[in-house]
């Protein structure tokens, strides 16, 4: 049996989120009048009222996409164009970060590429966050838009998105951020946050892959990716999955409900993986070191002396699931953009945990670690000999 320490990847979908998915999928299009599709619309309607009430908004900010890729990018593109209406000729200034995930940066240099937007894009600080003050600095009189993760897919690292929202309360510049790894963990409240819009995607926080969250506060000007059938106000059209919105609002509703046991326990496990690992010879910890400076569920260490994909294959032959240096890796991966921009060397390795993660989870990986790392190093290429018991 694999131990799966891949959480910020995906982790599996909650029991109650599995069951609204199944409960859901099956019923009309929630825009007919007829009675089975008002009965759809009931049930995505709901799911809007579960997620504005986890995230702090109203449920007519929130805008169900295929996933938190769609909702950077609704975002990015649909603020830049919607300024370039609104001043035709103009290039709008958008300010990102290095450390952005591509669903934010690609979007940003793809607009810039086509001439759409000029574009600053932050450096990291060696541990990953941003300076709230850096992203100030480079805002302009033409910046329409700000995009800063609240905290890093691969390292972990969170930025005072709060303090980057509060500065520029006063300035007509969006504030955006994507919010996926940071929500299982840390509270996220758009209001008390003071942002524009927000990105979250379902299957990392215990929902199905493919449905994510747009929240687009009411007035923010935005232009859609998606022209059809002008569901949701017109800003994302396609027809509503009521399967996938349900799972993703039932799966959200928990995750606020549990946070508070879940973050302690998950800070337990995470605190005993770390020790055990940076215990072993040649194993450096990236990312924040104050630990209220990443979340509880991102060890991202960097290991010496050991080839990336020699690594990824013992692992995987010793049913270890975690995100390595490998070619093919993704999290960790050697040729990171995150990893580079913040000068991290070695092989890399993230290990997160998720919801359903377990001391046997732990237990298992420092074991396998262990054994594999010296291994390694010693050259030798024969499969993992630690035996699984589960
Ligand atoms: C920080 C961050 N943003 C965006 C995404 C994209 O999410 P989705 O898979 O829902 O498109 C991911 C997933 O890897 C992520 O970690």
């Amino acid at each position: 049996m694999t131990t799966y320490l891949d959480h910020a990847a995906t982790t599996p979908p909650r029991p109650a989120a599995r069951a609204a998915l199944q409960r859901w999928l099956d019923v009309a299009n929630p825009s007919s009048t007829h009675l089975p599709g008002q009965a759809a619309r009931v049930a995505v309607e709901q799911a809007r009222d579960q997620v504005a009430s986890a995230l702090g908004c109203s449920p007519h900010e929130v805008v169900f996409t295929a996933g938190a890729t769609e909702a950077d990018n609704l975002a990015v593109k649909g603020i830049v164009w919607a300024a370039n209406q609104h001043r035709p000729g103009g290039r709008p200034h958008l300010v990102t970060t290095a450390v952005e995930h591509p669903a934010v940066l690609d979007p940003a240099r793809w607009l810039a590429e086509r001439g759409e937007a000029t574009l600053s894009i932050v450096p990291a600080g060696a541990d990953g966050r941003v300076d709230p003050e850096a992203v100030l600095a480079a805002v302009r009189a033409d910046t329409v838009l700000v995009s800063v993760m609240a905290a890093n897919n691969e390292l972990g690292a969170v930025n005072d998105v709060p303090a980057i929202a509060a500065a520029l309360a006063e300035r007509e510049v969006a504030v955006h951020t994507d919010a996926v790894q940071a929500v299982l963990t840390r509270e996220v409240d758009v209001g008390d946050w003071g942002v524009d819009a927000l990105a979250l995607s379902a299957h990392k926080l215990g929902g199905p892959a493919g449905v994510g969250v747009a929240v687009l506060r009411r007035g923010l000007p935005v232009v859609p990716l998606l022209h059809g059938g002008g569901q949701d106000r017109g800003v994302r059209s396609g027809t509503l999955a009521a399967g996938l919105d349900a799972a993703c609002g039932v799966a959200l509703e928990q995750t606020v409900a549990e946070r508070s046991v879940l973050t302690p326990r998950l800070r337990d496990l995470s605190d005993r993986l770390a020790a055990g690992l940076l215990a072993l010879d040649g194993v450096q910890r990236n990312g924040p070191a104050d630990p209220t400076a990443r979340l509880v569920t991102h060890l991202h260490v960097s290991i010496d002396g050991v080839d990336a994909d020699a690594l990824a294959v013992a692992l995987d032959r010793a049913g270890l699931a975690a995100s390595s240096g490998s070619a093919c890796g993704s999290g960790a991966a050697a040729s990171s953009h995150v990893l580079a921009s913040i000068g991290a060397r070695g092989t890399p390795l993230r290990l997160s945990l998720g919801w359903p993660s377990m001391d046997q989870d732990v237990d298992r990986a420092l074991q396998v670690l262990g054994e594999v790392i010296p291994r390694l190093r010693r050259g030798v290429v024969r499969p993992a000999t630690v035996r699984v018991e589960h």
